[in-house]
């Protein structure tokens, strides 16, 4: 196992009805800034919550953060923040809202010429603004982890940040929001959070028992679940488990004195840059041309994870290894998600030349855990992927 340190100074609040605690986590004088995405929460009552847990706090709402948030709308809810001298963010919502709520305490206390370095010269943020967040949707784990992805329309670019100042202090889960999540985006969340798990643990072994089962158990939480929360989203034992494993995808846990591969992000990033395709979707169109093109190095963990979550005992380790990646990809078509890039767009001809283009030009050289996936590479994956 390798050396590690571990931090997560992020407070969960999980369970039924919990919402109006926020009004006890958040300081007493702030001046709050409350984030939200296209209106869902209007719809189904997680604002009314809000508002009441509120109703003793100077707040001021910025609503419209779209999914993939987009850099030119956050500069407005910027704008606000230094107009109206907040003092604390609020997100309510999935990833997106979540995210830009994180690029938005960085950037308000960002003193450089513009908030777009923090993304291309990857600034670290020790401390931003302080915020909480409100999950409404189960999938990216931002709700405890201290990355941001953010996109921006005009130069069709989507990348991360991050620091150890970006933990929200603290996440309402109340499994009950997901009753009014529409299944496009459920079977979304499911599909990010297992590739979350499988950017952790699909690498090399690395004696690390302990992780491989944290790792192995989210997935097989998550194939238990699935069938449950796509049946009846108000389920509320499978909606708990299906929110709780997403989070755990993805709190820094698992990937603790491991190796961890994160090409298929990587990958998947510019497919939403360049289509507009959810971020799932695109680690699944990616994640078994990955494995398949890497299969030689990562074998020994795929036959593992054949064995340990999909039962397959019989064959050789390349038998099984081969097995696992099927039934990968099976899975994410039984939930209704396609694996091919021509799937989604018709345009996809020049793709992975392009993508191999930006990699070089940002010196992305050698991804993976091995830090071998050099652009020419990365260009026959995206090709498998077509
Ligand atoms: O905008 P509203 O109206 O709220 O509707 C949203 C949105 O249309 C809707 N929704 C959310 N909660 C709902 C609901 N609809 C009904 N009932 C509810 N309770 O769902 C739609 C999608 O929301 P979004 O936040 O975009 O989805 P998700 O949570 O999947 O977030 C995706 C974003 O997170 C980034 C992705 O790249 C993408 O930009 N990621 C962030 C990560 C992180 N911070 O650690 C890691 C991930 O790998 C990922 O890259
Ligand atoms: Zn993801």
């Amino acid at each position: 196992m390798n050396n590690f340190e571990f931090k997560n100074p992020t407070k969960i609040i999980f369970g039924k009805n919990t919402i109006d605690k926020i009004a006890t986590e958040i300081p007493k004088n702030a001046k709050v800034l409350l984030l939200y995405g296209g209106g869902s929460i209007k719809k189904n009552g997680i604002y009314d919550q809000v508002k009441t847990a509120l109703a003793k706090f100077e707040t001021v709402e910025f609503g419209g953060i779209p999914a993939n948030p987009e850099y030119s709308i956050l500069v407005d809810a910027l704008k606000v923040i230094k107009d109206e001298k907040i003092t604390y963010l609020l997100a309510v919502g999935g990833g997106s809202v979540i995210d830009g709520t994180k690029f938005l305490s960085a950037a308000a206390v960002y003193e450089g010429d513009t908030p777009w370095d923090i993304l291309t010269q990857n600034i670290k943020t020790e401390k931003g603004m302080p915020f909480g967040t409100v999950l409404t949707l189960p999938a990216t784990g931002s709700e405890m982890n201290s990355g941001a992805v953010i996109t921006r329309k005009e130069t069709q670019e989507k990348l991360a940040m991050g620091g150890p100042g970006l933990f929200p202090e603290f996440s309402v889960l109340d499994p009950q929001v997901i009753a009014s999540i529409p299944e496009r985006q459920l079977v979304n969340g499911i599909t990010d959070a297992f590739t979350h798990v499988l950017e952790q643990y699909m690498t090399y072994p690395i004696g690390a028992l302990l992780q491989d089962r944290f790792a192995e158990s989210i997935l097989q939480t998550l194939i238990e679940v699935a069938p449950k929360v796509l049946k009846d989203t108000t389920d509320y034992n499978a909606t708990a488990n299906f929110m709780w494993s997403c989070t755990m995808a993805l709190n820094g846990l698992i990937q603790k004195g491991v190796p961890t591969d994160w090409a298929v992000h990587a990958m998947g990033h510019e497919l939403t840059a360049l289509f507009g395709i959810d971020h799932a979707r695109t680690l699944a169109v990616i994640a078994p041309s990955h494995y398949k093109f890497n299969f030689e190095a990562k074998k020994e963990k795929l036959a593992q994870y054949a064995e340990r979550v999909w039962n397959i005992t019989e064959g050789t380790i390349d038998d099984k290894a081969y097995a696992a990646i099927e039934k990968t990809e099976h899975f994410f078509n039984e939930l209704g998600i396609d694996t091919k890039l021509s799937d989604y767009t018709k345009e996809y001809e020049g793709t992975a030349e392009k993508i191999a283009q930006r990699f070089t030009d940002r010196g992305w050289l050698g991804l993976g855990e091995h830090q071998t996936l050099s652009p020419d590479k990365v260009e026959k994956i995206v090709k498998m992927a077509y």
